[in-house]
């Protein structure tokens, strides 16, 4: 009894040895112990006593020789060996056994055949096959391991059923990199309807691969290449995939990882390391059913599930808050007989085949005919695409999981009523028109937008040239506040540098336009923020005592509150309460943050933001335009409730004056309203303009400034108004919002964002009515198109020609032009 030792250390050593001392089976009288191998013939594989990562736990399983660390099966994966003292051997009666120290049967392989000379052996393949004596066929083996995968699929191993023994061919994964046994997923054949490809977690399907079309599944742009070749076998005998390899000195094997993920790998000779080629599933599209009935998914979308023509949501409030999972309802019932026909459908994976029907002969003609005389069939297509396709597949029930894939994919007719059929063939002739309509007016406009942007550009540099030459001579703060008295205490220099830590760099929060804020704590373990003017900022004296005393006077819970000032020795800073949750900008335009603002938070924040601004607006004793409205100007509490920050270029203004006007244009693109970017009017209605600004970058996550959309340029105003006109305004909410809020609540945010952006100042509602619009169920009225809907309006000429989506300097302050 020959216990062959591990001696294949180097490869020159595999070579001089092979012919000599491996074997690549073994008899009744001989067994492998651990530290032994056997190795293929060909030497690709090997089998032998391992243990998986971290684990001390002894296994019996074949690697590959090239490297040894990829285990491609594992003979006693529910039942490990603790010890070296395993012996793997082959008894008489052609069994496979596993024995322990005290010879106690660990592992053992079945068989219902009987043999004479039975003997085991490890093929080149990696298959290792118990069979008698010589013979070699492969439908004779006593027992085979490639019948009894693990987690690997190599070249032809099969995946699918043996439909006479009802032996099922499937991938399980690993519970772990440390423990082969089997965990909680598997990729295996479905056998309802016409078989599938699906990748299931327990008894869940998790993701579908899809059917085979004569080419690959459905969904799976796998061609033939040249290293590989698929099969896939469909009839009495056998349901089955494969793969080949037309090359035996070239490595691939599909693996399904413990986290549920099928991945493809193949050998780089040039390298000496394995190159992963694919991975299943490979997008959110391949969810199973994520779309719900009758809807397709489309990656490539922001919004990526969409009813099919002719179908609506079915529970619009989920669906607005991207959960599509109840999909969609069709708008016309089927009528069944005569009244029914179909819609043609192209370039998609075909949806669940579980509840379907097929037949190899049939024509398409055929099967159009066979799935209008069944009431209950919902759709047809070729069951074969080769050669113009051949073949029929008929659904019955709801269409699951379809997805858009472009070229790759394949036709499909699904069932409609004769009646939504003609509505639709209206829909898309006069759908053509409008778009031309639209596509002109665009065009237009960009054209005079170019132009105003010109214009003021030529314009405002000017004026702030004059704006620099003015400062020195006029005082810019026109409310009389800085005669009264100030009730605010006056903070100790010496203290606040105290707090501050000495203002160290670790304290500082952030820069703002004037200098930089840091973090505090007074002695008595409050917190407080320190703007500190820095000495040689743009923030004059004047923008300083403007906001101490505008700020003084003002208290509402939606304000950031002012605790106290210093100045003194050329320090002028003021003191705040500090916001633990910083300011909004950081979770709304923040992939990761923008996540823990759910609808709730979201809404509570636009309210909160709508009252400040109407106490600024209407209910305090000085009346106040703000003027610089924008997300990095509201502060979020620790419940993250909205306090709107810096009024560093508030302005007040007196009782019954309606607007004004100045020279110093200063605020933030993006959210400035045109008449005042333009033309330096403000009015209480600029601020309504951001605040609408701010609506819409709340609703959607994304900055209106730098907003970038691959089908056109416009701003995000203008993308929002376009999805408006073209009644799909759902597609502007942020999917990463959650759910915890009705459509119509959310429409209705839209609706009233797009009304405080309209062009007109008279057309824009008050703040008194933008706070009873979004709590009331009211009846709004209609927005026109808004003002600045393009980007093109810019300070910078260089970048008015921006046509790109990529590096914009996203919230350029014109404050640091002054
Ligand atoms: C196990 O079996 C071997 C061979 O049949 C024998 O030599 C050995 O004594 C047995 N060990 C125990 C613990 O029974
Ligand atoms: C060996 O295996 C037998 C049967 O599984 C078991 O009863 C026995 O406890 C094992 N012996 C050791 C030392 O693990
Ligand atoms: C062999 O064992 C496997 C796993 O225990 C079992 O599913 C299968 O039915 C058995 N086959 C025979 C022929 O006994
Ligand atoms: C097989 O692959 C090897 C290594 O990539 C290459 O050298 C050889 O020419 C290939 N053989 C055939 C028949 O393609
Ligand atoms: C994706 O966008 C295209 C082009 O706008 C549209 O035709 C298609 O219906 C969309 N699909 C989905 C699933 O949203
Ligand atoms: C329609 O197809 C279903 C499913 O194959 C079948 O059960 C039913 O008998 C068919 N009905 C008719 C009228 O052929
Ligand atoms: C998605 O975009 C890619 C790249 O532009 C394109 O190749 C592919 O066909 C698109 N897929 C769909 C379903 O539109």
């Amino acid at each position: 009894m020959a216990a062959i030792t591990h001696l294949f250390v180097y490869p020159f050593l595999f070579s001089l040895f092979r012919t000599s001392i491996t074997q690549d089976t073994i008899t009744p009288t001989q067994s492998i112990r651990d530290g032994a191998t056997l190795v293929s013939a060909g030497g690709s594989f090997q089998l032998g006593f391992f243990s998986p990562g971290n684990s001390k736990s002894r296994y019996v399983g074949i690697w590959y020789t090239i490297s040894s660390e990829i285990i491609v099966w594992v003979a006693n994966r529910d039942a490990p060996l603790n010890d070296h003292s395993g012996v793997l051997k082959v008894t008489d009666d052609g069994l496979l056994v596993l024995l322990n120290s005290t010879n106690g049967t660990v592992w053992s392989s079945n068989t219902s055949k009987t043999a004479e000379n039975s003997v085991a052996q490890l093929l080149d393949t990696g298959n290792l096959v118990v069979k008698d004596g010589n013979v070699d066929e492969p439908e004779k083996f006593m027992w085979q391991s490639f019948d009894y995968p693990c987690d690997t699929l190599l070249a032809e191993m099969k995946l699918g059923w043996n439909l006479v023994t009802g032996l099922e061919w499937y991938l399980s994964s690993w519970k772990s990199t440390d423990d082969p046994s089997q965990g909680a997923f598997s990729l295996r054949i479905d056998l309802r309807g016409y078989p599938q490809f699906v990748a299931m977690e327990g008894s869940k399907i998790k993701a579908r691969g899809g059917s085979w079309n004569g080419l690959s599944f459905t969904g799976h742009g796998v061609r033939p290449t040249p290293v590989f070749g698929y099969e896939f076998v469909l009839n009495e005998k056998e349901v089955y995939y494969e793969f080949k390899l037309r090359n035996t000195s070239v490595f691939s094997r599909y693996v399904l990882n413990p986290s549920g993920v099928g991945q493809r790998f193949g050998w780089m000779d040039r390298t000496q390391s394995w190159e992963l080629f694919s991975t299943f599933p490979a997008d959110r599209c391949e969810n199973y059913g994520l779309c719900g009935a009758y809807a397709t998914c489309n990656i490539n979308n922001s919004s990526i599930c969409a009813c099919l023509e002719g179908f609506l949501p079915k529970s619009p409030n989920h669906w607005g808050s991207v959960d599509w999972s109840d999909g969609c309802v069709r708008r016309t019932p089927l009528e069944c007989n005569d009244g029914d026909g179909f819609m043609k459908r192209t370039g998609l994976k075909l949806p669940d085949t579980s509840s379907s029907w097929y037949d190899k002969s049939m024509t398409l003609q055929q099967c159009e005919r066979m799935c209008l005389n069944n009431c209950s069939c919902t759709a047809y297509a070729s069951l074969d695409v080769r050669g113009g396709g051949s073949g029929c597949l008929l659904w019955f029930g709801s269409l699951i999981d379809i997805r858009e894939l472009g070229e790759a994919g394949q036709d499909l007719y699904i069932r409609m009523a004769t009646t939504e059929l003609d509505h639709l063939e209206k829909k898309r002739h006069s759908s053509k028109k409008k778009r031309v309509a639209i596509i002109v007016g665009l065009a237009l406009s960009v054209v005079g937008m170019t132009i105003v942007a010109l214009v003021s550009y030529i314009w405002k540099k000017n004026v702030i040239n004059q704006g620099t030459k003015e400062r020195s001579s006029r005082k810019d703060y026109d409310n009389e506040g800085g005669k009264e008295d100030m009730e605010l205490p006056i903070f100790d220099l010496a203290a606040i540098a105290n707090a501050t830590d000495n203002f160290s760099n670790n304290n500082k929060l952030g820069e703002g336009g004037f200098g930089p804020v840091y973090k505090g704590t007074l002695p008595e373990g409050r917190d407080i923020a320190v703007k500190r003017l820095s000495k040689n900022s743009g923030q004059g004296l004047n923008e300083f005592k403007n906001e101490v005393i505008i700020i003084a006077k003002l208290q509402h819970r939606n304000l950031v509150k002012l605790l106290g000032c210093c100045i003194q020795e050329n320090e002028n800073m003021l003191i705040y309460e500090y916001m633990p949750n910083k300011s909004l900008d950081s979770f709304i335009f923040d992939q990761a943050n923008r996540k823990l603002l759910d609808w709730h938070k979201r809404i509570n924040i636009i309210r909160g933001v709508a009252k400040g601004l109407l106490y600024l607006h209407e209910d305090s004793r000085l009346r106040i335009i703000h003027r610089d409205l924008k997300a990095s100007n509201i502060l979020l509490d620790s419940n993250m409730n909205p306090k709107i920050s810096d009024f560093g270029l508030a302005k007040s203004f007196g009782g019954d004056q309606v607007d004004s006007k100045t020279n110093r244009i200063i605020g933030t693109y993006g959210y400035m309203s045109p008449e005042y970017a333009v033309h330096g009017q403000y009015s209480i209605k600029s601020d309504v303009f951001s605040f609408g600004v701010l609506v819409l970058e709340i609703v959607s996550g994304k900055k209106n400034r730098g907003f970038c959309h691959p089908d056109h340029h416009l701003n995000l105003l203008g993308h929002a108004w376009r999805l408006w006109i073209e009644e799909r305004p759902m597609e502007l909410i942020d999917e990463l919002a959650g759910d915890l809020f009705t459509l119509s609540n959310v429409l209705r945010h839209i609706h009233v964002g797009l009304l405080c952006v309209q062009q007109k100042p008279t057309d824009r509602p008050n703040m008194s009515s933008v706070v009873q619009m979004l709590s009331s169920e009211s009846l709004l009225p209609k927005p026109r198109q808004p003002g600045f809907f393009t980007d093109s309006f810019e300070a910078d000429p260089s970048s008015v020609k921006h046509t790109t989506c990529s590096a914009n300097k996203f919230t350029i302050s014109l404050l640091e032009a002054r």
